[in-house]
């Protein structure tokens, strides 16, 4: 089995490559983007791709003829320049552009570069690391504009292309998934509200997150799960 896993040497990402790189009978292509990978005792192929570069996944999907599962686990929720809004006066047009390339765009760029491939999977899955700040009826805080408008259009996107898939490629599974909060880059400067034992390693959700897209099944296709395999309400 040929698994490709996006935003490889994030937190979330780096653990999934060593845990699937574990794994009996899988090939594990992984993509890293600014940061060049770490040297791993596992075997893994490393592409560089900017996948908010159709250009890029088009080649990316040129180049592995067999995919059987796309994880995309690339996000961006704060960078030197942005962060994300308490208020309507922090909402700013270029912060919101950004949020929406990074965490929605390459999972709509992915399922159209690698349609082909999934048609020749007998088991085809594109997971997508999403966020419950993402779901509408969930939302109950405000704030945080540009990242819940991105995530929440990236889950319109998953319901769309397994919609899309249900017609075209019937074995196919496509997920959005909710990892909690995660002890990685992304989440660091926010972990002082995390309640105690709500703030997950990136091994545990690695392997919480593998186990359920083991499970699926193309039945749970265009579903919202959480990290502990419940179903979140879009
Ligand atoms: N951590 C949490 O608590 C949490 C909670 C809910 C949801 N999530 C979601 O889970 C996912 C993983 O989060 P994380 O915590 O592992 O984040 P992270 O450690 O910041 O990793 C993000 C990864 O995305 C890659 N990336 C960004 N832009 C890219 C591009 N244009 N092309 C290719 N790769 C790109 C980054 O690579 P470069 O650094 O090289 O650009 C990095 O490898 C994200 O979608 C995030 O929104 C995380």
């Amino acid at each position: 089995m040929d698994i490709l896993v996006t935003g490889g040497t994030g937190g979330i990402g780096h653990a999934m490559v060593e845990r699937l790189s574990q794994l009996d009978s899988v090939n594990v292509h992984a993509v890293w983007h600014s940061t060049p990978p770490p040297v791993l005792s596992c075997p893994v192929q490393w592409h560089r791709a900017d996948i908010t570069d159709e250009k890029d996944v088009s080649e990316l999907a040129r180049k592995l003829e067999r995919v059987d599962w796309i994880i995309n686990t690339a996000g961006k929720l704060h960078s030197a320049t942005i962060k994300p809004e308490k208020n309507l006066q922090q909402f700013e047009a270029a912060a919101f552009e950004e949020m929406i390339r990074v965490n929605t765009l390459p999972t709509l760029l992915l399922a159209k570069h690698f349609t082909n491939a999934f048609k020749h999977s007998p088991s085809p899955r594109l997971a997508v690391l999403s966020a419950r700040v993402g779901s509408i009826s969930d939302n109950r805080l405000g704030g945080w504009y540009s990242y819940r408008c991105a995530k929440a259009a990236l889950n319109m996107a998953v319901k769309s292309i397994s919609i899309e898939w249900q017609r075209t490629i019937p074995k196919s599974c496509v997920v959005a998934l909710h990892p909690g909060t995660t002890d990685t880059p992304l989440s660091k400067p926010f972990q002082h509200n995390v309640p105690a034992g709500k703030l997950f390693t990136s091994h545990r959700v690695a392997n919480d997150l593998i186990t359920i897209i083991q499970s699926l099944t193309p039945a749970q296709t265009g579903q919202f799960l959480a990290y502990d395999g419940t179903v979140i309400d879009w």
